[in-house]
């Protein structure tokens, strides 16, 4: 494998003042398979995610629930934020938190240069804020609210009362940093993803950015301010700085040198801290923004955006337990384009499972791998001779791997499913129209088999290495059973952008026997 440029990715880190739902999950393995891509590739890939654990958010959570900030945090995140990970069959390179000594400590730092460079000031504010979105809200997402809220301003996001809140705080002057960003956005017209993100951005910095307040001093569950130990930091200016501190900032410069700077992928409703606030941050520090930030749609359940506090979450292991962590992570990553909002519901994965993964993806696996054992007594066979309908097959895979890397490079992982799927199709349609169960009761068509089952077989080798970012534990039984593990080695080392070239599984790779892929669900 080539050592290549470096990628660093991270999801956001979530709120561990409730369990994940699956708007959580389709983050986290959205960016668990571009990570498994670029590290598959050979690049210098190193993917983080995490927890956001200070805040009023969270104080309110612990005092619901009897216990410290701490204490709620610490069960939380024990027992059910890292198992999420397994769940879905994460490989994340780090986990931080921000309660973590080596967070505290450098956030601290990058606060204290920020203020050394003349970018903060003391003064006082009065402002509507959700404690929901951490957020003192602007104009534009504060609305009148209905029902039991009736007379009340609400928050747009989360339908529930703002606080009015007055204090003397800290501010940043992001103000500054408006021209600035507007030119960041100019130059690099790929920062913000996708477009949509990018303009509804620029409108919003267009309008005029007001300097934001950093600190709180009604309560001290945060870090304390370097320069003033009666106030914390907010929240969210702590929480932005997980990206930079869990590589090393302030602390091993060498590292944070090799990741920085890294891409950001995060659901819409949090875009305007990672594409305006976090990049004046860095800019103010001194350092490099981030290469990229990536906004993703929402999953909506009746219309509305899937939420804890709406109490619409539904937990990630009720799909897994059915339909397995592959089809979780096929589900989400294929049937919503990466950047739209998409709609979730059980009878559409149901459908999908059963048409693409069982009767498409696996019903080729299996048909192939029992052919081979039946015919060629488990041998993957010399192809002889390549006729045109072959030739085809090659280009198809050439084709499909060159298209979803291009889609990868854009983060349009839905795309690089579509174009990887084309092989599926393509190999389907090709065993129908060559029926090789006929080729093998004629002894005289012997060569035309072989060449139909290799073709078979290394178009499914080239499957296997191009699904596994998506599908690892099915693509590893794929791998094992086609004789590809002990002939080529790890599924894990095989590079990704090289999947496209032909011929590859030697003849002679003996082939095992392979469960169906994707069983049969039983539905009561
Ligand atoms: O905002 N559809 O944490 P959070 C799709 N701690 N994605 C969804 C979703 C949905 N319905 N609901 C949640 C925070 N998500 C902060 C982040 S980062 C420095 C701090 C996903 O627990 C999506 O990625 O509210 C969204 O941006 C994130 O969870 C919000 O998680
Ligand atoms: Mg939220």
């Amino acid at each position: 494998m080539t050592s290549g440029r470096s990628f660093y990715i991270t999801t956001p880190i979530y709120y561990p003042s409730d369990v994940p739902h699956i708007g959580h999950g389709y983050t986290t393995v959205a960016v668990d398979a571009l990570a498994r891509w670029h590290r598959q590739a050979g690049d210098d890939t190193w993917m983080l995610t995490g927890t956001d654990e200070h805040g009023q958010k969270m104080m309110r959570a612990a005092a619901a629930n009897g216990v410290t900030p701490q204490e709620w945090v610490d069960k939380l995140v024990t027992e059910a934020w890292f198992p999420l990970l397994d769940t879905l069959d994460v490989a994340n390179d780090d986990f931080i938190r921000t309660t973590q000594e080596r967070h505290e400590t450098a956030a601290a730092k990058f606060w204290q240069a920020i203020h050394d460079r003349g970018y903060v000031y003391a003064g006082e504010y009065e402002a509507l804020y959700c404690v929901g979105c951490e957020e003192f809200k602007p104009e534009s997402e504060i609305v009148d609210g209905t029902g039991p809220f009736e007379g009340l301003k609400v928050c747009a996001i989360h339908s529930k009362p703002l606080e009015l809140l007055h204090e003397k705080n800290y501010f940043f002057t992001l103000s500054k940093f408006q021209d600035r960003l507007l030119e960041l956005y100019r130059e690099r017209p790929d920062f913000v993803q996708p477009e949509s993100a990018r303009n509804e951005v620029v409108a919003f910095v267009q309008q005029g950015l007001k300097d934001l307040s950093i600190s709180r001093s009604a309560f001290d569950w945060g870090i304390p301010i370097p320069w003033d130990a009666s106030h914390v930091l907010y929240v969210w200016i702590d929480a932005l700085l997980n990206y930079a501190t869990a590589i090393g900032y302030g602390a091993d410069e060498a590292n944070f040198e090799r990741r920085w700077p890294g891409y950001h992928v995060v659901g819409k409703d949090i875009l305007r801290f990672h594409a305006v606030i976090w990049p004046a941050m860095l800019m103010a520090a001194g350092l490099e923004v981030p290469k990229g930030v990536f906004a993703h749609g929402w999953l909506l359940v009746g219309g509305e955006k899937m939420s804890k506090s709406k109490a619409t979450g539904i937990a990630p292991e009720t799909l897994v337990d059915t339909f397995g962590s592959d089809a979780f992570r096929f589900y989400f990553l294929s049937a919503i384009a990466f950047g739209q909002d998409g709609s979730f519901s059980w009878e559409d994965m149901a459908a999908r499972y059963q048409a693409e993964l069982a009767n498409g993806f696996g019903n080729l696996a299996s048909r192939t791998v029992a052919m081979i054992g039946r015919y060629f007594d488990g041998s993957v066979p010399t192809p002889v001779e390549y006729a045109e309908e072959d030739l085809r097959i090659q280009q198809v895979v050439a084709a499909a791997a060159a298209d979803a890397d291009a889609a990868m490079e854009k983060f349009r992982i839905d795309q690089a499913i579509d174009a990887i799927w084309t092989i599926v199709d393509e190999l389907n349609g090709y065993i129908t129209d060559n029926e090789p169960w006929v080729l093998a009761k004629d002894e005289a068509r012997r060569d035309r088999l072989a060449t139909v089952l290799y073709t078979c077989a290394e178009g499914l080798r080239a499957l296997a290495v191009l699904l596994s970012p998506v599908m690892p534990k099915s693509t590893s039984k794929l791998w094992v059973a086609l004789g590809a593990q002990d002939a080529l080695g790890e599924l894990g080392a095989q590079d990704v952008r090289a999947a496209g070239t032909w011929g590859v599984l030697p003849a002679g790779a003996a082939v095992r026997s392979l469960d169906p892929l994707f069983p049969r669900i039983e539905t009561e």
